[in-house]
């Protein structure tokens, strides 16, 4: 049985020359057993009629969003809330901008910015549209705020002679898209909680100074991620960083060493902690209250005081998590600093990664780990930042007994 089965689909049909896929779309979704409720842009309703929308989708047809019978109980929310995904197909450069922009001057934009359902987008334009930087910038945003994507595809295009990546994905590719999102995801980590450290600390010098490292944060908003979709319920507690706040994920905002391990301390009682972040181990002794000023006696001299250690004191911790996941950055005798810490600091494995500067590992998108427990070391290949934490989430449920079902 499809995933669609049963599920009421709000498919937003856009002013493209890709519009008349649609029609084939909605065939393909009440196929399924999906209900499908069509919203047509003003746009869209230049390339397809309402009335073939309307008669192949058995619904009527939504376009106006200051329809005096549909707004007495205010339809948008409405329709915003009643459907369990919103497709938005053929998804235009110009749809995209707006929705980036959190603009909803049309019904199409007012559900897809009160939709609390998830968003499948099927972009379709011109290559120079979406190879442009702002579609570009348009793309990433909506990405990040958890917009999906299928396609485009390369082809040719409706343009005389034109070709390349901007053709609308195919019916069936966005089907089975929408299938992905609905069907029930594996959560081996239910009902279990896990705190998860990410990103650098900044050790105050002066209130305009402080001590810092590279660390980007990637890998740990990735871990929380993974076990936020592995069903635990996650608190990440991320140090400064550039990236945005994980959805559906409990984030703490720290700055110092000290925060961080107040910030973890208070999210315990937890089932799993993973402590990815790159936690300064020194801090300046006095922080001055005052800018520091140049004088004639020469550079200050900086005493510095070490800092309390995270993973040492929760793994030794009366409310230790059942299991304790450290990451050692070494640059020099990895294997070795790892076994040492995974015993020293009371860690059930240590995820051990070479962060010497010819690897970028620091800051860049790749990781190779080697997982360090009593039993041995698994060494992983060079993965992406979200396929190691994706591995690292599998391999907790299956440490914690909770294998995937096949
Ligand atoms: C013949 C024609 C074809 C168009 N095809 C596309 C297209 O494939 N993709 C696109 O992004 N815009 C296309 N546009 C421009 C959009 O229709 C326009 O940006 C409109 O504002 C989109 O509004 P909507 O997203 O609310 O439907 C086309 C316009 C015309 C006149």
């Amino acid at each position: 049985m499809s995933a669609l089965a049963g599920k009421r689909i709000l498919l937003i049909i856009g002013g493209g020359i890709a519009a008349y896929k649609c029609l084939d779309l909605i065939r393909r979704l009440k196929e399924r057993g999906a209900g499908v409720t069509p919203v047509m842009t003003r746009a869209a309703a230049e390339f397809v009629t309402p009335l073939s929308v309307g008669a192949l989708a058995a619904n009527r047809v939504y376009s106006d969003l200051f329809d005096r019978e549909d707004e007495q109980d205010v339809g948008h929310i409405r329709l915003a809330r009643e459907h369990g995904l919103v497709v938005v197909a053929p998804a235009t450069a110009d749809r995209m901008a707006r929705l980036a922009g959190g603009l909803a001057e049309d019904l199409a934009g007012a559900i897809l910015l009160a939709t609390r359902a998830p968003v499948l987008m099927a972009p379709a334009m011109n290559p120079a549209m979406w190879e442009h930087p702002a579609t570009r910038r348009n793309l990433a945003r909506l990405g990040e705020d958890g917009v999906r994507f299928v396609g485009p595809g390369t082809g040719e295009m409706a343009e005389k002679g034109e070709a390349g990546v901007g053709r609308m994905a195919e019916p069936l590719e966005i089907v089975a898209a929408a299938e992905a999102i609905l069907s029930p995801k594996e959560r081996p980590l239910a009902g279990l909680s896990a705190v998860v450290t990410s990103g650098p600390t900044h050790e105050p010098i002066d209130p305009v100074r402080y001590i810092a490292n590279r660390s980007s944060g990637r890998q740990g908003h990735a871990i929380a991620a993974a076990l936020r979709d592995a069903g635990a319920d996650v608190t990440l507690v991320s140090g400064p960083v550039t990236l945005p706040d994980p959805q559906g994920v409990s984030v703490r905002h720290v700055e110092t060493a000290a925060e961080m391990l107040s910030a973890v301390e208070a999210s315990l009682p937890a089932d799993i902690a993973v402590f990815v972040a790159a936690v300064a181990d020194w801090r300046v002794a006095a922080e001055s209250l005052r800018k520091i000023k140049k004088t004639a006696e020469g550079p200050p001299s900086l005493a510095l005081a070490e800092n309390p250690d995270i993973l040492a004191t929760i793994g030794h911790h009366a409310k230790r998590p059942g299991l304790v996941v450290g990451f050692a950055a070494e640059t020099d005798d990895l294997l070795a600093n790892a076994r040492n810490k995974l015993e020293r600091k009371g860690a059930d494995a240590i995820l051990a990664n070479d962060v010497s500067p010819e690897g970028g590992v620091m800051g860049g998108s790749d990781n190779t780990i080697r997982l360090v427990t009593a039993d041995g070391v698994e060494e992983w290949p060079k993965l992406a930042k979200d396929a190691a934490a994706g591995r690292l989430a599998g391999w907790i449920a299956a440490r914690l007994g909770r294998s995937v079902r096949k």
